[in-house]
């Protein structure tokens, strides 16, 4: 059995440090909070590949000759120990993904174009609507399903699904790309304002 899977506890600076990233206060409590879930989730999921591993380990030793007294078998040893790597390779390149991602594509300043354009209008919260659909797990959501709000049949039947490059479109004009929207928001034509609201509008998960 692996004991704690240590690797995923290296702390944050650590990782800032090696991908030689600077994060803003906000960012690094979002980047820690993700972490903090993402930690919670692989450590689940490698009890459950540890446990595995432990029972075909098990099954592999059945079907091979028994080792001589006092001695592993060496075929077991090398392949178990290359699982564990393996393994180990997994939740590290995950975990620095969760780093490389959300500071790459500066969420924070995303939020803070959220907060002076869209907020008004928006809640992030899941369920709850405002004047507009609450945008809780938006990025990659077909158009017009967040639960109790009432749309426009523009949107509603409009067959879009809110991926990256059609929030783009969408943001740029929106009534544009939904002709007869009631969301009455002109668009934000600065491409790197997009890009950074789009960055933290992937976060809302
Ligand atoms: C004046 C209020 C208002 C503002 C400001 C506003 N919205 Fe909206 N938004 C709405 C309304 C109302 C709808 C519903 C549109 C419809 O049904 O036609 C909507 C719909 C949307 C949708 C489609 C949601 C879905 O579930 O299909 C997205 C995405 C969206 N807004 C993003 C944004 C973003 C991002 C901003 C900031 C740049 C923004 N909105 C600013 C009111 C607003």
């Amino acid at each position: 059995m692996l004991e704690e899977p240590c690797i995923i506890q290296m702390n944050i600076d650590r990782f800032t440090a090696m991908l030689n990233l600077r994060l803003a206060d906000d960012q690094r409590a979002r980047i820690e909070q993700s972490l903090a879930e993402a930690h919670t989730q692989l450590g689940q999921a490698i009890q459950r590949l540890a446990r595995a591993i432990e029972q075909d380990e098990q099954a592999e030793v059945c079907t091979q000759a028994r080792p001589l007294p006092g001695r592993s078998h060496p075929r077991q040893s090398v392949s178990m120990i290359m699982r564990r790597w393996a393994l180990v390779a997994f939740v590290a390149g995950a975990t620095c993904g969760v780093v490389r991602s959300a500071s790459a594509q500066d969420a924070a300043a995303g939020e803070a174009v959220f907060k002076s354009q869209c907020g008004i209008c928006h809640s992030v919260q899941a369920g709850k609507n405002l004047v507009g659909p609450s945008l809780f797990g938006i990025v990659g959501r077909p158009a017009g399903k967040a639960p109790g709000f009432h749309y426009s049949p523009a949107n509603r039947d409009s067959g879009l699904t809110w991926d990256a490059a059609t929030l783009d479109r969408y943001l740029t004009s929106p009534g544009t790309v939904v002709p007869h929207t009631i969301m009455t928001y002109g668009g934000l034509k600065d491409a790197k304002k997009r890009a950074d609201l789009i960055a933290y509008l992937s976060t809302l998960h």
